[in-house]
């Protein structure tokens, strides 16, 4: 399956895994495509569903997906801007990065906010207590050289040709407001950011929220898919036995490279939860079946779970 790439990069970027999870949903019905956390929106650009819901709390990669949808920039404007402010960018060392977040810092503009994204240190999204993007520069003055440009602004006409094939609405709201607008005949993809993982003015994940997500998604009787992990070298994700016990599972054995280099590969198993039977998952507790009894390849060190019940006493407030 060819993979479109999304011109904006994210730390929590879903391309890897956009192939095995169009796989997982084919041959399920619904009307309308619902992404209460859209981030770079790389899954529901590849689903490419015919009515799409995409939202995130995070303004400016709304910002951006809506100007692509009004016309308000295109990729012929991408490249002139990318080709312009490159050169900048060149001749100042490297420096004009820095004008270009103050600037960006004030006028939330959709092309600073690519910039941004395409020269900022290994493509991270970082937004300081103030809402401010306080990500360093990676340090290559030539950054915007030719070769990126072209494939920056081909990304864009790609992203724009799906949007303008489907019906796409894009929404700046926190997920508790998308979950109210779902309904039973929607299929609700769901990539929350992973609890205390990352912490930021736009992305942070607590227990309780975990909680209200997974609540809100069984009262909506809409069809769902979580995207979490589920082991890595050091632990497994307790979630998945207690807030998510009643759904199926599917998992992925996927590779992440530390500081980019190939020998330093450090494997992560990613999961889809779901209230359907998806292509190839099985039920939540063969999998705790399989953890515990270490048939499965995953981590066989002993799985701590919090009941249901615990979880909610830890989301009791204290008495004084
Ligand atoms: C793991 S990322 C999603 C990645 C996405 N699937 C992709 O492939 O690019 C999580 C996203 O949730 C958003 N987010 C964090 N807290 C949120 C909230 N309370 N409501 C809505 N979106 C939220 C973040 O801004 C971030 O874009």
């Amino acid at each position: 399956m060819k993979i479109f790439v999304p011109p904006i990069k994210s730390q929590g970027i879903k391309t890897k895994l956009a192939g095995w999870i169009h796989s997982n949903v084919e041959g399920l019905e619904y009307e309308r495509w619902v992404e209460p956390f859209m981030g770079t929106g790389v899954v529901a650009f590849n689903i490419r569903p015919q009515k799409a819901l995409l939202c995130d709390s995070n303004p400016h990669l709304i910002r951006f997906y809506t100007a692509l949808k009004n016309k308000e920039i295109d990729s012929l404007m991408v490249r002139e801007y990318l080709r312009e402010e490159g050169k900048k960018l060149l001749s100042s060392e490297g420096q004009y990065y820095y004008d270009v977040r103050s600037r960006f810092n004030e006028t939330g503009s959709p092309l600073d906010f690519l910039f941004l994204s395409r020269s900022c240190f290994n493509g991270m999204m970082r937004f300081n207590k103030k809402g401010g993007y306080n990500v360093p520069f990676c340090k290559k003055p030539n950054r915007f050289a030719q070769a990126l440009v072209t494939k920056i602004t081909n990304q864009v006409e790609n992203i724009s040709q799906i949007i303008d094939a489907g019906d796409y609405t894009f929404k700046n709201q926190d997920f508790k407001e998308t979950l109210s607008e779902m309904g039973e005949n929607d299929l609700v993809y769901s990539d929350p950011p992973y609890i205390g993982r990352h912490v930021d003015y736009f992305d942070s994940w607590s227990e309780e929220e975990e909680i209200l997500l997974k609540n809100g998604l069984t009262d909506a009787k809409a069809k769902f898919i979580l995207s979490t992990w589920l082991s890595n070298k050091y632990r497994t994700n307790d979630y998945i036995f207690s807030v998510w016990k009643d759904c199926s599972i599917s998992t992925k054995e996927h590779f992440y490279h530390v500081g980019g280099k190939e020998t330093n590969r450090n494997a992560v198993y990613e999961a889809l939860l779901s209230n359907v039977k998806l292509k190839d998952s099985i039920p939540n507790k063969e999998m705790k079946r399989r953890i515990k009894s270490s048939e499965s390849q995953l981590t066989t060190q002993t799985v701590t779970y919090k009941t249901p019940e615990q979880l909610t006493l830890a989301l009791e407030p204290k008495t004084p």
